[in-house]
């Protein structure tokens, strides 16, 4: 019977080819209709009403820019000749108006881990549309956030929602390649980190080859990295270098007790933790959170002596149902003011942009599997989850810039 390894082989064999049939196809068809990156235009009203413009600030921009050489892009409209703006557009006239930058005002990466044992319960969405979202944000364009997601789940998820390119076949340049080969911030840059359909977001991807790194990080370590914390290499050998480079980077972590999600707290600077209502996943959840003291000490063993970071909890895939909303007020107890009002809702929308290899946010309409007022729906949540999270993370960074 264990001879009969023919159904296993075949099985494979179609999954790889089925697989790279999908993955070629959503590929070729993003390359023909020429909708690879994401390039929203704004309208000339929706710029003047950003914060910190006007229509008189705007227009008065647009003419000094002008006569300084700046090229705006314009577009047909009833036959006449009308200004739009790209989201770099939008960010060279705050620039003009000598608005400070998010870098200018606070220094360094600022590292966020959406992390919980339990599985499926929306950390990988939630980190790559607040991604997206936290670059494109209206109220946020002026902030020139620059972003970095870093996936080390061998399932590659957050990899495949950010990128077309790698969603199919080997990819030798991850995230735990880079950690344990120890390189530097300009291989980092050029080998390691590829570009999201948005610019501005970048990710280090993974690959399912990651698990057998990730199983034997410990042994690993010894061989190519001796005298290094075994739970320090994401934060020394990554993070830091990419410091003056990336001012928020996402982790996304699979849901084992592994080296990845030890280096990962140990790197934390805020963690999030999604709370799905479900009864069963909500008790995983608790568990999971009694378990994170333990972790901690942990990692003091083994020398990673950074404060804890704040852990803040936010509802996922709720829906407006009387369980539902117990689950919320418990939780509500539990973290108290380190609760997000914000929420990711259970939304058709998260569900099937990944079909396309999108977020919500740069989802296509034209392209897009399912409703497109689904998709606007799920959109808009993550809009409002990317804002919440922001005024968080503001306060808690001008609180410590004030002590
Ligand atoms: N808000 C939502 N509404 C509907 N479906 C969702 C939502 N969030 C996530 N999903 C779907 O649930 C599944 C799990 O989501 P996701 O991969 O983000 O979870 P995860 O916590 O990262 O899982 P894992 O533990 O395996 O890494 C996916 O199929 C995703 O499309
Ligand atoms: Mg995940």
């Amino acid at each position: 019977m264990f001879n009969d390894m023919s159904n296993i082989d075949r099985v494979a064999s179609l999954s790889a080819s089925k697989l790279q049939e999908m993955s070629a196809f959503i590929s070729e068809g993003k390359q023909e209709l020429g909708i690879t990156k994401f390039n929203e235009l704004l309208t000339k009203s929706k710029v003047n009403d950003l914060p910190l413009l006007s229509k008189a600030i705007v227009k008065q921009a647009v003419i000094d820019m002008k006569a300084a050489g700046y090229i705006f892009p314009t577009r047909k409209y009833g036959g006449n000749d009308v200004d739009v703006f790209s989201h770099e557009d939008v960010r060279a006239i705050y620039r003009h108006r000598g608005v400070a930058t998010y870098r200018e005002k606070f220094k360094g990466g600022f590292t966020i881990f959406i992390g919980n044992l339990k599985g499926g319960v929306s950390k990988t969405v939630s980190s790559v549309n607040a991604a997206h979202a936290l670059r494109l944000h209206p109220d946020l364009i002026k902030d020139d956030l620059r972003i970095l997601v870093i996936d080390i789940d061998p399932q590659s998820s957050a990899t495949m929602f950010l990128t077309h390119e790698f969603a199919y076949g080997d990819v030798d340049t991850t995230a735990i390649q880079a950690m344990l080969n120890n390189v530097s911030r300009e291989e980092l840059k050029e080998l390691f980190i590829c570009k999201s359909q948005v610019d501005g977001v970048d990710v280090m991807p993974s690959s399912i080859d990651d698990a057998f790194i990730a199983s034997q990080w410990e042994a690993l370590c010894e061989e190519h990295l001796p005298g290094q914390g075994v739970y320090s290499v994401l934060r020394e050998n990554i993070i830091d270098r990419l410091s003056d480079d990336y001012d928020l980077i996402f982790v996304d972590c699979g849901p084992h007790l592994d080296a990845c999600l030890l280096n990962t707290l140990g790197a934390a600077d805020l963690l999030l933790t999604p709370i799905p209502p479900a009864q069963v996943d909500f008790h995983s959840t608790m568990k999971y959170l009694m378990r994170l003291p333990q972790l901690f000490s942990k990692l003091s063993e083994f020398g990673v002596d950074r404060s804890r970071p704040v852990n803040i909890g936010y509802m996922t895939k709720v829906a407006d149902k009387k369980d539902h909303l117990e689950i919320t007020e418990i939780s509500k107890e539990i973290f108290g003011g380190h609760m997000l009002d914000a929420k990711i809702p259970r939304l058709d929308g998260f569900e099937r942009c990944g079909e396309t290899f999108d977020t919500t946010i740069t989802a296509n309409p034209e392209t897009y599997p399912g409703s497109v007022q689904a998709l606007n729906n799920a959109k808009k949540a993550s809009y409002s989850f990317a804002r919440s999270l922001m005024s968080r993370i503001n306060f808690m960074r001008s609180s410590e810039e004030s002590l």
